[in-house]
């Protein structure tokens, strides 16, 4: 039996490469909404849909996700998931994916443009020659070759800065919470303090939690080395920004890159307001370390694949609110079922019964759970009764059935 396309609902502009990824293990009717439509408009677009592809701005409410009963996985093209009801889709089995790690390339490039227009001085140059004037002069610019660069947090962006600083010849220390592996000749140092007190350049790459909010407070911008620089284009509760103009402006920082702010505006409408506006050689950018068209078509492509991995695997790897199973592809010949359910004990021997009941051989099993959530996988082999679906669906705790067929 070929199975019948899958029905997607792709709103805001998803990346046209998540095309061909979603379609990658088979047949997905793929539907397009450009921009981002009202609620209105969106519930009565999603009634049939089994796949949602969303952006940052839709918002996917209770209510959005009662209006779609068939609705099997949401998929945000973007970093963040705030903007979903996660626990709400979770509760109806609906796994939601995102792609966190599509855009690492584009900061780490931003983040080393950063550090060589700042230790040239450009900002400044080109604030001055903006005015009409000829600051040609070598003073205070440096080459960022043996320069040190302290990287604090050495996760997915900071380990690939490492490396594009390490090519520019520049001597990398990092600090971080847990014990990372050095890449090249990067140094790890014992403390952030440690770190600051020895780097030129510091730059913050870590998430924003209750440990690393304020984590460049005024005191440690002031044990920072005189004439050193200062990069955040991580998240903007993670530097004093007050702070941070007041070292700027009495020349103890010889320069800053900023991308992120406490208050960012939320429209282009509204005005962009900060301390560090017109401090000497700052490079203030709106939140675009990771906005370029290969992290967009990154993102594209890794959020649609997950998709794909679930709708024709039953995949839940990295999904957001979901217990995570990966159970590969499905072998010739065999029936997958996919049961996702409330975490209660016996619920496994249930559907066990129930396979033998019908007189198939479970061939292979995963089960995973989390908090109230678990998600049963079995391959069963045999004949299954037409209404086997249903009877799934009747086990207590079950809240919702599937099954693929071998392709
Ligand atoms: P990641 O999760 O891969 O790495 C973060 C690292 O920070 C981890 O190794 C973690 O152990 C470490 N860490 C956590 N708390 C720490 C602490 N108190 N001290 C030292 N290290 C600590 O994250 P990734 O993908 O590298 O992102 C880093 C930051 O960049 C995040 O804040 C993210 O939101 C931000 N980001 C900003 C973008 C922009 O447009 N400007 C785009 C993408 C990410």
């Amino acid at each position: 039996m070929t199975q019948p396309a899958f029905d997607a609902l792709l709103v805001e502009n998803v990346h046209p490469d998540a095309d061909s990824a979603l379609t990658q293990y088979g047949p997905v009717a793929i539907r397009r909404v450009a921009g981002s439509p009202s609620p209105e408009a969106l519930r009565s677009e999603i009634a049939r849909a089994q796949v949602l592809g969303i952006r940052s701005r839709t918002q996917v409410d209770t209510a959005l996700l009662d209006a779609a009963p068939d609705l099997l996985a949401v998929g945000c093209f973007c970093i963040g998931t705030n903007q979903v009801d996660l626990s709400a889709a979770a509760a109806r089995g609906v796994p939601v994916f995102n792609a966190p790690f599509a855009n690492t390339r584009s900061v780490a490039e931003l983040t080393m443009a950063s550090v060589i227009m700042l230790m040239r001085r450009v900002p400044e140059k080109m604030s001055a020659i903006e005015r009409g004037e000829w600051l040609k002069t070598a003073e205070g610019c440096n080459e960022v070759r043996k320069k040190k660069l302290g990287i604090v947090g050495y996760g997915n962006i900071g380990a690939q800065l490492s490396v594009i600083a390490s090519a520019l010849g520049m001597h990398v220390y990092f600090y971080d919470i847990d014990p990372k592996l050095a890449h090249g000749n990067a140094r790890p140092m014992e403390s952030l303090d440690a770190l600051i007190s020895e780097c030129d350049v510091v730059t913050v790459h870590v998430p924003s939690t209750a440990r690393t909010r304020n984590l460049m407070n005024a005191e440690r911008i002031q044990a920072m080395k005189p004439g050193s620089f200062l990069i955040n284009q991580a998240r903007g509760d993670l530097v004093d920004v007050d702070a941070l103009a007041a070292a700027l402006r009495s020349g103890h920082l010889a320069g800053a890159a900023v991308d992120v702010f406490p208050v960012e505006p939320k429209s282009k409408d509204e005005r962009f307001e900060s301390p560090l506006i017109g401090c000497p050689n700052v490079i203030l950018t709106p939140h675009i370390g990771g906005s370029t068209l290969e992290a967009q078509a990154a993102i594209g492509m890794d959020a649609a694949t997950k998709l794909a991995r679930f709708l024709f695997e039953g995949a839940t790897s990295q999904a957001v609110n979901f217990p995570e199973v990966d159970p590969g592809p499905l072998q010739p010949g065999r029936i997958r079922i996919l049961a996702p359910h409330l975490n209660r004990p016996g619920y496994l021997r249930k559907l066990n019964n129930m396979a033998e009941d019908a007189g198939a051989n479970v061939a292979a099993q995963f089960l995973q759970t989390e908090g109230e959530l678990g998600y049963a996988v079995a391959d069963l082999e045999g004949d299954l009764p037409g209404d086997f679906l249903d009877r799934i669906h009747a086990i207590d705790g079950t809240i919702r059935a599937r099954m693929i067929e071998a392709r």
